[in-house]
């Protein structure tokens, strides 16, 4: 089966349990998160929020947007902004489109982070939560993603970091990967700080638990 087959097949047939599992509820969530994990997502989006100006009047790009469990609520309260919510998941998407639907800022799009359908420099902000370990193409998704940031712009994000976890690892390897939640290769800190600073001017990384939280500026 192709990577991108593999993985639109993960994600459609999670549609039941996905949102249950990150958002750690749920007794086996919790162990999930707090056992697996040692993050905890709500906290992380917090946190990455925080880095997008008050009152933001501008672009932003949401790839994935997946469910939008963690955006819909933070979207409410900026409508001012012009936000794109872009998956390449149908299956996701119709549960985003759900939650939106009281959005009237956000837009849903599908389609693929390798191949943007965005001029350069469209965007003011791009936010990527949870995206880059389930990505197949991690170099296309970083030109692509740097390429429609506008100069000066803030790319923030979080998703898997390897080394950080045994037990993260380990689960990723034997599970998320071969379910197609995940595709290799993934990066340490090191490597991924190497590969952002071939992309932007301010790099800053910081890990929790088997996760990094990121806030780059063009
Ligand atoms: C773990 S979910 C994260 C969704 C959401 N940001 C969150 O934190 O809940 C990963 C998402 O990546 C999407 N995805 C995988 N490959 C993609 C690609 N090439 N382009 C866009 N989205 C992709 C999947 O459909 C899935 O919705």
């Amino acid at each position: 089966m192709g990577r991108e087959k593999k993985i639109t097949k993960a994600y459609k047939s999670s549609k039941n349990y996905y949102d249950d599992a990150l958002t750690g509820e749920k007794w086996w969530a919790k162990v999930y998160m707090n056992g697996i994990w040692g993050a905890n997502d709500w906290e992380i989006a917090k946190r990455l929020f925080n880095y997008i100006p008050k009152e933001f009047g501008g672009r932003l790009l949401d790839v994935p947007t997946g469910t939008g469990l963690f955006t819909a609520e933070k979207y409410k309260k900026m409508p001012n902004a012009k936000i794109t919510a872009l998956d390449y998941s149908e299956t996701m998407l119709e549960k985003a489109r759900v939650r939106f639907a009281d959005c009237r800022n956000v837009e849903c799009v599908q389609g693929d982070v390798g191949a943007l359908p965005f001029d350069d420099g469209a965007f003011d902000v791009i936010l990527s939560m949870n995206g880059f370990h389930a990505f197949p193409d991690k170099d296309v998704a970083f030109k692509e993603t740097a390429r429609v940031l506008k100069p000066g712009g803030l790319f923030i994000a979080t998703f898997y970091l390897k080394k950080e976890r045994k037990i993260t690892d380990l689960f990723v390897k034997t599970v998320l990967e071969k379910k197609g939640f995940f595709t290799p290769p993934y990066w340490t800190k090191n490597e991924l700080e190497t590969i952002l600073r071939g992309y932007y001017a301010d790099v800053e990384l910081r890990t929790e638990g088997g996760t990094v939280a990121l806030r780059c500026v063009k």
